[in-house]
């Protein structure tokens, strides 16, 4: 027999499960029409109805009806993420970008006003730079979130919603989570604190324990983690799910798939596992390129020169939390040197993305449209390196030797 409380969360005494256990079973159970081990994977459009569906609400996410209204697999997973995330409830949709948008678009009405940090992601940036203000009516600030007293600074009585992005992609900057959220909720209890937990996942930073009200995960990156389905999820209150799957997921449509969802769920399997080597090879890494001459800066939270590196030691979920598998360096090197090198490294890939298996480089900052809010290092042309799990020695020769081949 199979326990169902492991697969429930639940321990067998008054000791709580710890996050490996939970990761292994929480989102999966046994297949109560075959007995296998492992949750199969429902790919069906629709369910059948009862003999009388005058009763059914169309636009329920509740019951098993048609899969843009919720299905099996997003389940599993919902129930898993929130539970990592120490929330109420999770919504899992189409991608990160489907999770931030459904998040500004259920949340932000027409006169509402949003803070968000100088450096997101750029569909964030442009939804709340742009495409919110100019075609629905909302009113925008862009904030350096590191400084709360610059977020104090740009509440107004109409500002429903304080999103950040920490550590941000692709700058590392890293904002106070606790101190945003104490202020934002000081100064209207209804005002919302958002944030986008990606390059931590729930293993390195809970956004909720801190008093963030939401948290926005792009599956596609960590909790996945290897590279080969995309997905997002908003962690928060059920009253908040709810609403959020009737706009994005019901009427917007941003569903994710069950065949990703299924995927996603097996990846998050070995999150720990995973995020424990990418905090250790990154952080190895980020002090090994700060020694180097040929590189002008290298901005990891990890490092104590880092300039916000005791709020994210602050921040840490666990004992054995890190920084994350992302850091940002600048070379001393023209345009053609930075191609140079990039030609000749071996292990690493160029490729966009981040939190695969593999060690990803991509070369940014010279035409980012969000390169005037990036700290002046940055201006230059900059690498974003997400650390992958292959032996860090590798990694650093492959560098190292990339360095020499390219003539830097
Ligand atoms: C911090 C962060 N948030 C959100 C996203 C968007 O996620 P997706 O690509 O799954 O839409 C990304 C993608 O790189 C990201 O880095």
């Amino acid at each position: 027999m199979t326990s169902d409380l492991t697969h429930q969360g639940l321990s067998f005494d008054d000791t709580p499960l710890g996050f490996n256990t939970l990761s292994i079973h929480l989102g999966n159970g046994v297949d109560a029409e075959t007995g296998a081990i492992r949750r199969p994977i429902t790919l069906a459009n629709a369910y059948a109805l009862p003999y009388d569906p005058s009763d059914i609400n169309w636009s329920s996410s509740d019951v098993n009806l048609y899969t843009r209204n919720g299905h099996p697999n997003q389940r599993y997973l919902e129930a898993k993420l929130a539970r990592l995330e120490g929330a109420e409830d999770a919504v899992v949709l189409a991608s990160g970008v489907a999770a931030l948008a459904a998040t500004f678009t259920t949340f932000l009405n027409r006169g509402d006003h949003a803070i968000f940090s100088d450096t997101t992601y750029i569909a964030a940036y442009r939804l709340l730079n742009q495409i919110l203000p100019e075609k629905y009516g909302i009113e925008t600030s862009i904030v350096d979130t590191f400084d709360p007293a610059n977020v104090a600074a740009a509440l107004k009585p109409n500002t429903k919603l304080v999103h950040i992005e920490t550590p941000a992609n692709p700058t590392l900057k890293v904002s106070d989570i606790a101190a945003i959220a104490r202020l934002a909720h000081d100064h209207n209890a209804d005002t919302l604190v958002s944030v986008d937990n990606t390059f931590n996942t729930p293993f390195n930073v809970r956004p909720l324990d801190l008093g963030a009200d939401i948290v926005i995960e792009s599956l596609t990156k960590y909790i996945n983690g290897h590279g080969d389905a995309l997905g997002g999820a908003i962690a928060t209150t059920k009253a908040r799910t709810n609403e959020i799957r009737f706009t994005a997921q019901v009427n917007y449509g941003g569903i994710i798939s069950p065949f990703n969802a299924w995927l996603i769920n097996r990846g998050s399997v070995t999150l720990p596992l995973r995020m424990r080597q990418h905090n250790a090879s990154a952080l190895a890494i980020a002090r090994h390129l700060e020694s180097l001459p040929q590189v002008r800066f290298v901005s990891y939270p990890g490092l104590e020169t880092h300039p916000h590196h005791d709020v994210a030691v602050s921040q840490l979920a666990r004992k054995d939390s890190g920084f994350g598998g992302v850091l940002a360096f600048g070379l001393n090197a023209d345009h053609d040197g930075h191609n140079r090198f990039v030609s000749k490294l071996n292990v690493i890939t160029s490729a966009v993305s981040l939190g695969h298996d593999e060690s990803l480089i991509v070369f940014l900052g010279e035409d980012d449209e969000r390169q005037y809010l990036y700290p002046e290092a940055f201006h230059r042309g900059f690498f974003r390196l997400a650390v992958g799990l292959e032996d860090t020695d590798d990694l650093i020769r492959d560098i190292d030797h990339a360095l020499a081949e390219a003539g830097i």
